[in-house]
């Protein structure tokens, strides 16, 4: 199905929703997805608003984030230490929210953190370290990048380029899925803080201009372009660094072009993960012939850095390093919506969803 009808098809689902604070509104895993989501496969649900127990909080959402991986939580799989989903419960994913009340001793009302909220408006926690919250600062910067640049897409661009990359000034990198969420913040820290000289690949012309503004000094168009074709005129000698996004054809094209030492960071494989038969890699012995190493990572295997990591990143925000971009649906009703983008290729930057919008105020 092309993208338009798939995701006008959303439309439906959303339509007569709306939230309102006097209620929790969840949206539940109804059917397992069958490569890609589709309405089916959500269940939105209204019930009460719970109250909090003694060493428990009342969290309220502001925000919440979107991911390719919730697909996968969503299948039953892939779901990162928490509970796997079964259909009926509510969807997992990380999100901004406020500490509207407390009873518990660490956490005063007024606070505003992220962490594991799932699809819903409201929830009570006893904030355990499996929920791995953290505290938002009052910092002038808005609370939306907490479910994004400042958030596990932002821990996953670094830990991914700074952990795995080994990256060096001057180096010729490859970066795909350029224009999404990681890729938007690990093209920006490799020109911007490195000094890399970056080739970005990204589906259609308009993305393609937008990571020529956001740290790549060329782009290829993967949907309209030979990948292989393309890279041999950008990088007649080679790549140093390839981040990886997509997997596939694209990870094959750039081990085809290595120079010695060079380095490959496996973040995702979103081209491989609505396929019915598994992808091979064929020429990974490419790295022996050039010294070089391939290296995966889990952004929760990441967290004990989670401050360094976000201090960098408010820096480099602050000097204009690192432009955030977020991709923001408005409404909570929107978020199966929001989530089929990503495998539309329909956000530019991190897919995000608005619940409420900014807080007020927070402390
Ligand atoms: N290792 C970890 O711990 C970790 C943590 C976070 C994310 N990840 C992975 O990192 C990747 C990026 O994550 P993200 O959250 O920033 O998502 P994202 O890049 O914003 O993902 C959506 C984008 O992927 C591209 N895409 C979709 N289908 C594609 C296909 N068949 N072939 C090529 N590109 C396709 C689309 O861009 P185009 O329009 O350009 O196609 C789309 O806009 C994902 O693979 C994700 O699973 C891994």
């Amino acid at each position: 199905m092309i993208a338009a009808d798939a995701l006008s098809a959303f439309e439906s689902l959303s339509r007569d929703k709306s939230i309102d604070d006097e209620a929790l509104f969840e949206w539940r895993v109804k059917n397992r997805p069958v490569g890609n989501v589709t309405p089916d496969d959500f269940e939105w649900t209204v019930g009460d608003i719970p109250e909090p127990g003694d060493g428990e909080v009342l969290l309220k959402t502001y925000y919440l984030g979107l991911a390719p991986v919730m697909r996968f939580y969503m299948q039953g799989t892939g779901a990162a230490g928490e509970r796997v989903l079964q259909p009926g419960d509510v969807i997992h994913g990380r999100g901004v929210a406020q500490v509207v009340k407390s009873r518990h001793p660490d956490w005063r009302e007024g606070e505003m953190v992220q962490g594991q909220m799932g699809w819903r408006t409201y929830k009570v926690s006893a904030m355990t370290d499996q929920e791995k919250f953290f505290r938002m600062p009052s910092n002038g910067l808005p609370a939306a990048l907490g479910a994004g640049v400042l958030g596990m897409t932002g821990l996953s661009a670094h830990a991914g380029f700074f952990g795995c990359g080994d990256p060096r000034p001057g180096d010729l990198m490859v970066l795909s899925g350029a224009a999404g969420g990681v890729g938007s913040m690990v093209s920006q820290m490799a020109a911007n803080v490195i000094g890399c000289d970056v080739v970005g690949i990204a589906g259609g012309p308009d993305k393609c201009r937008f990571i020529l503004e956001h740290g790549c000094s060329a782009a290829i168009d993967y949907k309209s372009e030979d990948i292989g074709e393309r890279l041999d005129a950008l990088r007649p000698d080679g790549i140093d660094l390839y981040f990886d996004n997509v997997g596939g054809e694209t990870l094959e094209a750039c081990l085809d072009r290595l120079r010695m030492h060079a380095r490959i960071v496996l973040c995702g494989s979103i081209s491989e993960y609505t396929r019915d038969v598994p992808f091979k890699l064929s020429n990974y012995t490419q790295l022996r012939r050039t010294d070089s190493r391939m290296q995966g990572f889990f952004v929760y295997n990441h967290l004990p850095r989670w401050n360094a990591v976000m201090d960098d990143m408010t820096g480099w925000i602050k000097d204009g390093k690192l432009q955030p971009v977020q991709d923001i649906v408005d409404g909570f009703q929107n978020m199966p919506r929001a989530l089929a983008n990503l495998y539309y290729g329909q956000n530019v930057g991190v897919q995000c969803c608005s619940v409420r919008g900014e807080p007020d105020e927070w402390i």
